[in-house]
Order: C-alpha cells, then sequence, then structure tokens
C-alpha cells in the first residue's frame, strides 16, 4: 500500500436481515476494519442486492474512503497524521518536512529533506503575468476570493498539470502548488493594504519567506524573529490535514471526476471558506471582539448561544468528530499564552476567550452536546499577536491544509477503485405533470 507502516483494512463479513415493504432478505456485506479497528459496513451493493439506497445527509454517518493518511479519535481526542501523534510533530518538526510525511507517506531522510526543502524554495515566484491579476481585483477583496481564484489560475500556467492522470507529473505540480500558494497569500495581502508585492527570498525558509512576504515593503526590509517562525510552523503543522472534513471531502470529490491538481485544491478552499469550517477562525475574532465592546459578559453571550430562537453560535466551538477536547486547540491555547508573553503583546481578546471557554465547558448546554474548543478558538488570537489581519486567518488555515489536500487528492488518484464521487438522492418533488402553455395558466 503505502511506505509506512500502515496496514490493508482487514475484511469480514456481516449478514444483515431487512425488511422492505413487508419483503425479509438476508444479505451479506463486507464489513471493513481499519488498523486503528474502527468498523464498516461496505454497502456498496446494497442498491444492486436490494434495490434501495442508504440515505444520510450530511454524511455523518457515511465512510467515503479508506485511508492511511490522518487518523482521529474523537471521543480520545487523538490526532495522527501517518501514525505520528501531532503533539510529536508539533514540537519537534518544521511545516515542511509535516508536508513531507503527508504527501509521501513517511518523514523524510536528511537528503530528502534538505531535497524538497530546495525545490520548495526554487518554485516559489509565480508568473510575472499573474501578478497583474491582482491589479484587477477591488481592495476590499477578500483574499480567499483571490487565492481561490489563483489556485484555479496557476493550472493555466501549467497545462500539462490538466492531465490529473499523468502520475509522473504530481510531484513537480504539488511542488509548485505548495510553494506558490504562500507567495499569492502574501501578495494577495499586499493587495488588500495597497502596499507593493514583495518577492519571495532563497535565503529564508518557508515560512520565514512567508512573513518577509507579508510584513516587508521595498523600503523596510523584515528579519523574521526566530521564535515567530517556529509559531508559524506549529501554526501550519496543527492545520495540515484532518481527514475527511468538508474542504478535504471537496478536493476528493472534484478530484474524482479528473479535475487536475490545481483546480481540485481551489474548489477545497472554496469550502474552507465557509464559517462552519475554516471561515470559523475569522467569526472568532469578531465574536470576542463584540462581547468585549458589550461589556466582558460571556455568560449573558452564552445565554444568547443557547436561546434557540436565535441563530448564533459559540464559534471556535463543536466539532462533527470531536466529543472531546480537539488536541490541536490544547496545544494553540498553550501556544497563544506563550506567543502572547514572548511577543510583549497581551491581548485582552485572550482573557475573554478563556473566561468564556471556563463559563461553555461548566454550563450543562455544552456538556450533554459535548461541545469542545475547535482548531479555531484560540488560532486567531496568535494570527492577532503576529500581525496578521483578521481576513488573512482563513488564508493561513488553507496554507496549512494544502498539504493535506495535495496528500488526499494523490490517494484518490492512485486508487484504482476510485469512481467519480456521485451521491444519489431520494426526490420528493411533483410527480409527472403536463407542461402548461403560458396563456392557460392560472
Ligand atoms: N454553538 C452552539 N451550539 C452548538 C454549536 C456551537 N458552536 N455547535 C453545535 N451546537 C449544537 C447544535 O445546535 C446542536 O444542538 P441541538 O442538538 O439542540 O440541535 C448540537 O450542538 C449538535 O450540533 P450539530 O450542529 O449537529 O453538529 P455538526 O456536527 O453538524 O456541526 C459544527 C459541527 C459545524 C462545527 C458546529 O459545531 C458549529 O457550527 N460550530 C461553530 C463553527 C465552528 O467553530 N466551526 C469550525 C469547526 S472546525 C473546522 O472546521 C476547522
Amino acid at each position: 500500500m503505502g511506505a509506512g507502516n500502515e496496514k490493508e483494512a482487514r475484511v469480514n463479513s456481516a449478514k444483515l436481515t431487512l425488511n422492505i415493504a413487508g419483503v425479509e432478505k438476508t444479505i451479506d456485506f463486507p464489513v471493513i476494519v481499519g488498523s486503528e479497528n474502527e468498523v464498516a459496513i461496505d454497502i456498496r451493493d446494497l442498491r444492486a442486492k436490494t434495490g434501495v439506497i442508504a440515505l444520510d445527509p450530511s454524511f455523518g454517518n457515511t465512510g467515503s474512503c479508506t485511508s492511511a493518511i490522518t487518523y482521529i479519535d474523537g471521543d480520545a481526542g487523538i490526532l495522527r497524521y501517518r501514525g505520528i501523534p501531532i503533539e510529536q510533530l508539533g514540537e519537534h518538526s518544521s511545516f515542511v518536512e509535516t508536508s513531507y510525511l503527508l504527501i509521501n507517506g513517511r518523514l523524510p531522510n536528511k537528503f530528502e529533506l534538505g531535497e524538497y526543502s530546495r525545490k520548495l524554495t526554487m518554485h516559489s515566484l509565480i508568473h510575472e503575468d499573474m501578478k497583474h491579476f491582482f491589479d484587477g481585483y477591488p481592495s476590499t477583496a477578500h483574499p480567499m476570493a483571490i487565492l481561490s481564484a489563483m489556485v484555479c489560475s496557476l493550472s493555466s500556467f501549467y497545462p500539462e498539470a490538466l492531465d490529473a492522470t499523468n502520475t509522473e507529473l504530481f510531484d513537480i505540480t504539488a511542488t509548485r502548488l505548495l510553494s506558490k500558494v504562500r507567495t499569492i497569500a502574501a501578495f494577495s495581502y499586499k493587495k488588500s493594504i495597497g502596499q507593493p508585492v514583495m518577492y519571495p527570498r532563497n535565503d529564508l525558509s518557508y515560512c520565514a519567506n512567508l512573513l518577509q512576504m507579508m510584513f516587508a515593503t521595498p523600503c523596510e526590509p523584515h528579519e523574521p524573529d526566530e521564535e515567530v517562525v517556529k509559531i508559524v510552523n506549529l501554526l501550519l503543522i496543527l492545520h495540515a490535514d484532518h481527514e475527511q472534513n468538508c474542504s478535504t471531502s471537496t478536493v476528493r470529490v472534484v478530484g474524482s471526476g479528473q479535475a487536475n491538481l490545481f483546480a481540485s485544491v481551489a474548489a477545497g478552499i472554496c469550502a474552507l471558506w465557509g464559517p462552519r469550517h475554516g471561515g470559523a477562525n475569522q467569526e472568532v475574532i469578531g465574536m470576542l471582539a463584540k462581547i468585549q465592546a458589550n461589556g466582558g459578559d460571556v455568560n449573558k453571550f452564552l445565554s444568547l448561544v443557547k436561546d434557540k430562537s436565535s441563530t448564533v453560535k459559540l464559534m471556535g466551538f463543536g466539532h462533527r468528530v470531536y466529543k472531546n477536547f480537539d488536541p490541536r486547540a490544547l496545544l494553540i491555547k498553550k501556544a497563544a499564552d506563550s506567543a502572547l508573553r514572548k511577543l510583549g503583546k497581551p491581548d485582552p481578546l485572550l482573557d475573554v476567550a478563556k473566561r468564556l471557554e471556563e463559563a461553555a465547558l461548566k454550563d450543562s448546554y455544552f456538556i450533554d452536546r459535548k461541545l469542545y474548543p475547535n482548531v479555531d478558538f484560540y488560532s486567531g488570537i496568535i494570527y492577532r499577536a503576529l500581525g496578521f489581519p483578521t481576513n488573512m486567518f482563513t488564508v493561513l488555515f488553507a496554507l496549512g491544509r494544502l498539504p493535506g489536500w495535495i496528500a488526499q487528492w494523490k490517494e484518490m488518484n492512485e486508487d484504482p477503485t476510485t469512481r467519480i464521487a456521485r451521491p444519489r438522492q431520494i426526490y420528493t418533488g411533483n410527480v409527472a405533470q403536463d407542461y402548461v402553455p403560458i396563456d392557460s395558466r392560472v
């Protein structure tokens, strides 16, 4: 299968007795057991054997694939990339090394890591013609709108990558994407504040280069602080993959039609943008600022959240899979504390966030529903302290998630059993009726 110590899924079988419209049938279905003993009934043949389909809106109970990339135990608060706990990667790895791990299935040796970093450095420029695209956007454009469009536009500069089935081109396409998205992200920020773009510098590491392109100007160099570079590495690592979430599933669905990597990832970026998903990190800051502006009463805000007649959510809380602490949130909270201390930039919103978390975790509404802080609850506070504007937070999430999207697209593309993703539906509209000419309509 892959290069690491992953195992093929074991296959058993289950007999299900179904009684549909009074007709009883007992049918054998394969049972798939994963390497961490997660169990699934493989219902691929359900319709062929019974004539009925499974209905699972929002896919809460549906496994869309088997995957050897990321493991989550939502009840135990465990997250591992290729088997390695996120806590260890956060402490010892770099974003570049973690990207290699996710995409290639194993940690690189020294030589491989050096080569990989060098390649990422050598592909950081975007075509000069692309630079003009930025001029076409209003200065008020959200950088996620620019990012998604620019990533899709990359496919027009590398037409050879349009053939998603050409696996020989995968490495160079993935490298270009991973390197250039950082440049595009920084350029879109510069556009939004009316400053000239800063070109990448080959003497800097991946994350230091991002900071330089964001915060230097032609009149003022920016030498990124080592501590800050470390924090950015940590944040990107913590966002690097999260198995079949909304944006990753989007990448796989789009890719299953054999759309190229740039187009598939552009679709993933759009999916990430929503406030229920990656856009939540921006919303959290808005929420905390509002609570603070209204006197800082967190309990009053929670009452509003709990009021079923309101649509207000506690942003940065809750998760489809985690019914316990999101391990990323724990690491980010710790990092936020130490980053703010090191940078000497106390943020009153951190205090509001901590009080809000404490109050929510004691409240039966959140306890009963197993709602805990997710990755987005504290990340924005660090990004603010580092000087990133709020509307760049989701762009940073996208940058972090890139290796995961790439790895998942690759895994899907290499799997010979992949078919185009094409769910079915239960139709609830009108039964057949005749077309009525316009003059005869009431
Ligand atoms: N605030 C208040 N109530 C919540 C919240 C929240 N943040 N999250 C879930 N609930 C409630 C729901 O209203 C529901 O209550 P009910 O049983 O009385 O109807 C119950 O908890 C179960 O929630 P669901 O909506 O069924 O959970 P689902 O898995 O569909 O949604 C989601 C998960 C979208 C993350 C949700 O928790 C949410 O909207 N959170 C806030 C936005 C957010 O932080 N998103 C980032 C998620 S992490 C990521 O994508 C990067």
